[in-house]
C-alpha cells in the first residue's frame, strides 16, 4: 500500500490541484490531501472551509483522504505513513521555491521523497490568488474551480 501526501494551502482548491491529485492517484494507492499552513500567507477561507471544499470536490475519488495539519509537513507525512510528498510544477518559475522546499524536507527527513508532477498545460497560469481576485471583481471563475468553490466565493463576497 503506497500512500502519498499532497500538501498545499488550497485557498481555494482549483482544477489545477485536482489535475495533480488525479495524476498522483494513477501512481499511488492512496493520496492524502492536506491543508497545511504556509506562515507567510493570509487566507480568505478558514482551514475548515478549505477542507470542506476539498471533500466535496473530491467526493467521487475513492482513494483520496482530505485532512489538515499545522506543523512540519514531513512530520505529518510520517504520521500518516506516506512514502512521499507530491508537489505540482506548473512552470520554470515554480522550480526554485519547490527545489528549496524539497531539499529542506529531505534534510528534515531523509526517508520522505518529494515527487513532482506537472498539471495539464492549460493550468500552468492558474493559482488560487488569481481565482480569488477574479471572484472579488465578479469575474467568471467557472472554468477554474469546482461548483462548491464558486458558491463559497459568492458567499464570501456577500459577507465582505
Ligand atoms: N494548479 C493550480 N494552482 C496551483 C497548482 C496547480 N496544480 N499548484 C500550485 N498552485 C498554486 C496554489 O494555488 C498557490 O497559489 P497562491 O499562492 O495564489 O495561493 C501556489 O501555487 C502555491 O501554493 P501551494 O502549493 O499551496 O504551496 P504553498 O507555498 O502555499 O504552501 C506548503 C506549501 C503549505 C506545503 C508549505 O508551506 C508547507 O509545507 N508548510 C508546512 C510547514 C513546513 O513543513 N515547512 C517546511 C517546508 S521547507
Amino acid at each position: 500500500m503506497k500512500r502519498v501526501i499532497y500538501p498545499g494551502t488550497f485557498d481555494p482548491v482549483t482544477f489545477g490541484h485536482i489535475d495533480i491529485i488525479q495524476r498522483a492517484m494513477d501512481l499511488f494507492d492512496e493520496v492524502v490531501v492536506t491543508v497545511a499552513k504556509n506562515p507567510v500567507k493570509t487566507n480568505l477561507f478558514t482551514v475548515e472551509e478549505r477542507v470542506e471544499m476539498l471533500n466535496e470536490s473530491l467526493k467521487d475519488f475513492n482513494n483520496v483522504i482530505v485532512d489538515s495539519f499545522d506543523g512540519l509537513i514531513v512530520d505529518h507525512a510520517k504520521q500518516v505513513g506516506a512514502v512521499g510528498i507530491i508537489r505540482g510544477l506548473r512552470a520554470v518559475s515554480d522550480f526554485e521555491y519547490e527545489f528549496q522546499m524539497a531539499l529542506m524536507n529531505r534534510k528534515l527527513s531523509n526517508g520522505i521523497k518529494t515527487i513532482f508532477l506537472m498539471p495539464h498545460e492549460k493550468y500552468t497560469y492558474l493559482n488560487s490568488t488569481i481565482v480569488r481576485n477574479l471572484a472579488q471583481f465578479d469575474g467568471d471563475v467557472s472554468g477554474f474551480v469546482p461548483e462548491i468553490v464558486i458558491n463559497k466565493l459568492k458567499e464570501k463576497s456577500k459577507d465582505t
